[in-house]
């Protein structure tokens, strides 16, 4: 199972990256083209559900709508094989789950006050320190296993970021002043995935987008939301147990988008 230029993992580590059902399976490599690309290939090869693939860089790391993600050494790139039997209306709560997992690893190991920016963005003082790309694999009209991809900016340097994203994006490190220790970032976020993903298969949908509510940075302010010619503005009133976006627009009608870029224009 494992690929060329992947490090087993030994058995300290593995204690140490203690969870239970989510990285039952770890494949570390220290560069990759894109970990869910690598995640899909795995899959598809028969992996079990819960692997996780994790690369120190990748060269070809990719975003939503096709974007590139920048992702040097030292950041967190992940990608867990996931198969939940929900329905695929819910699949974007998987993306709801991750995002609840990695606000909280932060804030229980960094002491940093994370939010969530709907649908895939956890922020620190309103600057992206991660993103989240859910993607699906489909045999026919199936959903056969979904890839949740992962970026975390931790341990290096906004200027080794592209110039465009350097003032809306920020790193652990240069929120804290100092490295984080990314072994022990993942072992706690892998944890954190686990009993999220738990409650999402016992259908506990309430209870996440509860946690979802309060870490949210997206509820309550004025939002435009973008999807290709689409553009929606109005203020973000609720999410939904699908884990789509209520939006009051401006002729006061209430808009559910499933999909789309957010842009936080003011607090309400
Ligand atoms: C976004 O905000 O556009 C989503 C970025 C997701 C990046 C992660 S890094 C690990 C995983 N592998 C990829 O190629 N992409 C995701």
């Amino acid at each position: 199972m494992m690929g060329k230029g992947s490090i087993q993992i030994d058995h300290a580590k593995r204690d140490k990256l203690n969870s239970k059902s989510i990285g039952r399976e770890i494949h570390y490599f220290e560069k990759l083209d894109s970990t869910n690309s690598k995640a899909k290939e795995l899959a598809i090869k028969g992996a079990v559900e819960g692997t996780c693939i994790i690369a120190s860089s990748q060269h070809d790391g990719k975003g939503r709508y096709g974007r590139t993600w920048s992702s040097p050494k030292s950041g967190i790139w992940l990608s867990v094989i996931l198969s939940p039997d929900i329905e695929p209306e819910r699949a974007p709560l998987l993306t709801i789950l991750a995002g609840i997992a990695v606000a909280r690893t932060i804030r229980e190991l960094c002491d940093l006050e994370a939010t969530i920016k709907w649908p895939n963005d956890v922020l620190i003082d309103q600057k992206k320190v991660c993103g989240i790309l859910t993607e699906a694999i489909c045999i026919g009209d199936e959903v056969r296993h979904m890839i949740l991809g992962i970026g975390i900016n931790a341990n290096f340097d906004i200027s080794e970021l592209p110039e465009d994203v350097q003032n809306s994006a920020t790193t652990l490190k240069n929120e804290l002043g100092h490295v984080v220790s990314n072994d022990e970032f993942i072992s706690n976020l892998l944890q954190n995935l686990d009993k999220c993903y738990k409650k999402l298969k016992q259908r506990k949908f309430r209870e996440l987008l509860e946690e979802w509510r309060r870490l949210s940075t997206t509820l309550g302010r004025e939002v435009k939301i973008r999807d290709g010619e689409e553009e929606i503005q109005g203020l973000a009133l609720e999410i939904d147990e699908f884990g789509a976006l209520i939006v009051r627009d401006r002729n006061g009608k209430s808009q559910r988008i499933i999909n789309g870029d957010c842009i936080h224009i003011s607090r309400s």
